[in-house]
């Protein structure tokens, strides 16, 4: 079922880039505004995903009250015993930052429908566990303290509010497909009840915690089928207006179903596409999400980790392709990232320690600067730097770059600053490098043009 919703995702999102010319508009934001609103965004290039909730206690994936069918009652056992007693967001916050992420993003609701916020219009929610207390506000202010940028995920989906009508996503229409089993499960359920509940609770989001910087809105798929949801489901045009209206500066996904319209959101969001897929994104506002594992939630037995190598190419791919990526963590049922997560984020603090210069306030290269061999490039329009990323080191120390003489000013090392001779030859530029490849996976040069 993950898989056939997946591939509804990926649909979704490609066909936001129909022609804008042909589309509806909500506002009125010239595209220079929009430009100005998305900068620190843009100039951000890496934030943090943080999917928590009471699957961190199932500890199998985020999805699991879908994959195991679980009623209300049988999934109730988690809301009873979420205790996350060695919950710090200073710490969260503080390796983020550490690892070079300039904003965070987390899930307020899940699909489950637990909020991890104190909302009027629920009894599912952290104060009521063990746990006692508001942890949005908690992670916004520790967040806002550490200088990260702070953005909240709330799932349009809801698996456990009364009036939330069952579709394909739906935990218990998982074994019995039939139509008599949906219209058993909806009798008396009034979805018109579920959109008021969902923009009473976006409204306490957006009021409640001060200045939020994203908004990101999970999910709209099977537009016009039976049972999919989309747009008017959630009653998102009204929605999104009241999020602007609410936070005028806000970022938001482009999740809600309103692909018709080219303020519908703010940017694309390829989920888990590999790095190839990405250069089709090349020119387009995105960000793609990505799991260090293959779950979202805390995923005790899963073991498909990326390498340091594959997170480095997903960073440096986003941003040779004009984008951003957001990395993400799933907690523990205590509140802490278990040694994995640690690991993965230590990793990139040491690479991004040595060389953020080639992520933040870049893009892709000119197209006037060939990509040489065993590279990918980078470039920062405002300095006009051009940054090459040495994924495989030349072993006799000498990478050509076809076509750069008499363009280059300075070349250097950036995790050291130390130069680096070149030399040219008819149109292309030799660059020597040291026998010894410096000290990280992927090292970076640095051009002044
Ligand atoms: C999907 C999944 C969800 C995850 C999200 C992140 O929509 O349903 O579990 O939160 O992607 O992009």
């Amino acid at each position: 079922m993950i898989r056939k919703i997946s591939i509804a995702l990926m649909v979704l999102i490609c066909s936001a880039s129909i022609a804008s010319a042909q589309k509806k508009r909500i506002g009125n934001e010239t595209a220079a505004q929009k430009k100005k609103r998305m900068e620190w965004w843009t100039d951000a290039r890496f934030g943090m995903f943080i999917h928590w909730g009471l699957y961190s206690l199932g500890a199998r994936h985020e999805w699991l009250k879908h994959n195991e069918h679980m009623t209300n009652e049988e999934y109730e056992k988690y809301f009873k015993r979420f205790d996350p007693d060695h919950f710090d967001p200073h710490k969260w916050a503080r390796a983020a930052k550490a690892a070079g992420m300039k904003y965070a993003v987390l899930t307020t609701k899940h699909h489950e429908g637990f909020c991890l916020f104190d909302s009027k219009y629920t009894d599912y929610k952290a104060m009521n566990t063990p746990a006692h207390r508001d942890l949005v506000k908690e992670y916004v202010q520790a967040f806002r303290e550490e200088g990260l940028k702070v953005g909240f995920y709330y799932s349009l989906l809801d698996w456990h509010h009364p009036d939330y009508t069952a579709d394909s996503a739906y935990p218990l229409t998982q074994v019995d497909t039939s139509q008599a089993n949906y219209d058993r499960i909806n009798k008396g359920r009034d979805m018109n009840k579920y959109r008021e509940y969902l923009r009473n609770q976006v409204r306490e989001l957006m009021t409640n915690y001060g200045k939020i910087d994203i908004l990101w809105l999970d999910w709209s798929w099977d537009k016009g089928s039976r049972h999919g949801k989309w747009g008017k489901d959630w009653d998102a045009v009204n929605l999104l207006k009241m999020v602007r209206q609410l936070q005028p500066g806000i970022i938001v996904n482009n999740r809600l179903g309103l692909y018709e319209y080219s303020d519908g959101g703010d940017f694309e969001t390829p989920e888990q596409i590999g790095t190839k897929e990405l250069d089709k994104y090349r020119g387009h506002t995105f960000e793609t999400c990505q799991t260090f594992s293959g779950s979202w939630g805390y995923y005790r037995d899963e073991n498909t980790w990326k390498t340091h190598r594959q997170l480095l190419d997903l960073l440096i791919s986003s941003v040779s392709n004009g984008g951003n990526l957001i990395l993400n963590v799933g907690p523990t049922a205590r509140g802490e990232f278990d040694y994995r997560a640690t690991n993965a984020l230590d990793s990139m603090a040491y690479w991004m320690h040595a060389n953020s210069q080639a992520i933040y306030d870049c893009t892709y290269a000119p197209s006037s600067y060939k990509v040489p061999e065993g590279t990918k490039l980078t470039y920062n329009p405002k300095t006009k730097k051009l940054y090459i990323m040495l994924y495989d080191y030349p072993a006799d120390g000498r990478l050509k770059l076809p076509g750069y003489a008499g363009k280059v000013k300075y070349a250097q090392f950036l995790n050291d600053y130390s130069e680096l001779k070149y030399s040219d030859n008819g149109g292309d530029t030799e660059l020597k490098l040291p026998k010894m490849k410096p000290p990280y996976d992927i090292p970076v040069v640095e051009l002044d043009l």
